[in-house]
């Protein structure tokens, strides 16, 4: 196979490299910076290729995918996100550059990925979102991280609009809440809490749905347990 991920220097990204890596697959690693794993990684495997960027830089973006030859790509994983921790607060708090900052790298860097990459996707190819369960309007109770929140769910609309536009060329979209992980962006309390899971467990939850039990995943929008989420 032939994938892009995004975020590819750590985290729930990394997992995914390093198993599709272990396939054997060809992967373009659009990653923030070089990571000590990523480095090793690359060296070791001349089909990891690695584009540094920030991901809401379009003309990287583009410059990354014209190494892509036509309609090739399996999937594309949009996994590039950030968390303001200190905007788990409500609104007389909300710091609105930051709200800023998280719509333009969870939603609209993820839609500029779509834009560019649509074109190079295959027949039957997936464009995999990693949404959260913070981006679904229907669960959501609390009363903070709106940036965050809204971020997320415009990213599932970005993904129902493009599973729309795309339906005659059989190309999957997903949302996926990869569950609360041991990662970087699930910070300390993770780490501390018996409710996480590793971004191993969820990589691997996702790519045995993906590639080895597609005909059950329960939704467009799913999680790492399979079960669908609402919108
Ligand atoms: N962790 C959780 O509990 C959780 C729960 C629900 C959903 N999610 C979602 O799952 C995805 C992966 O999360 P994770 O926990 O693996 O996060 P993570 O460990 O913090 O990794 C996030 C990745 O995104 C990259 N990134 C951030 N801003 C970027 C930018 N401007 N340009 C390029 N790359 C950028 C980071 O690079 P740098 O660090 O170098 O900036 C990093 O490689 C995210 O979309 C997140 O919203 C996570």
């Amino acid at each position: 196979m032939r994938v892009v991920i995004t975020g590819a220097g750590k985290g729930l990204a990394l997992e995914l490299l390093r198993l599709h890596s272990f396939n054997g697959d060809t992967v373009y690693a659009l990653a923030h910076s070089m990571t000590d794993e990523l480095k090793r990684l690359s060296e070791q495997n001349t089909d990891i290729h690695v584009y540094l960027m920030d991901i809401k830089d379009e003309k990287a973006i583009v410059n990354a995918f014209s190494d892509i030859s036509d309609a090739s790509l399996d999937t594309v994983y949009n996994v590039a996100g950030i968390w303001c921790s200190d905007q788990s607060v409500g609104i007389q708090d909300t710091d609105m550059s930051k709200v800023r900052d998280m719509l333009s790298v969870n939603a609209i860097a993820p839609l500029c990925v779509m834009k560019h990459s649509k074109r190079l996707l295959k027949r039957g190819g997936i464009m995999l979102n990693v949404s959260s369960d913070f981006g679904s309007i229907s669960e959501y109770e609390r009363g903070d991280n709106y940036g965050y929140c809204m971020s997320k769910a415009a990213l599932n609309m970005a993904g129902k609009i493009f599973m729309n536009e795309t339906k005659d060329s059989d190309i999957r979209v997903y949302c996926y809440h990869p569950g609360w992980m041991r990662t970087q962006m699930g910070g300390e309390a993770a780490v501390k809490s018996s409710e996480s899971i590793s971004p191993k467990e969820s990589a691997s939850a996702l790519f045995e749905l993906l590639y080895k039990n597609n005909s059950n995943i329960s939704g467009m929008f799913f999680d790492y347990l399979n079960k669908k989420r609402e919108w």
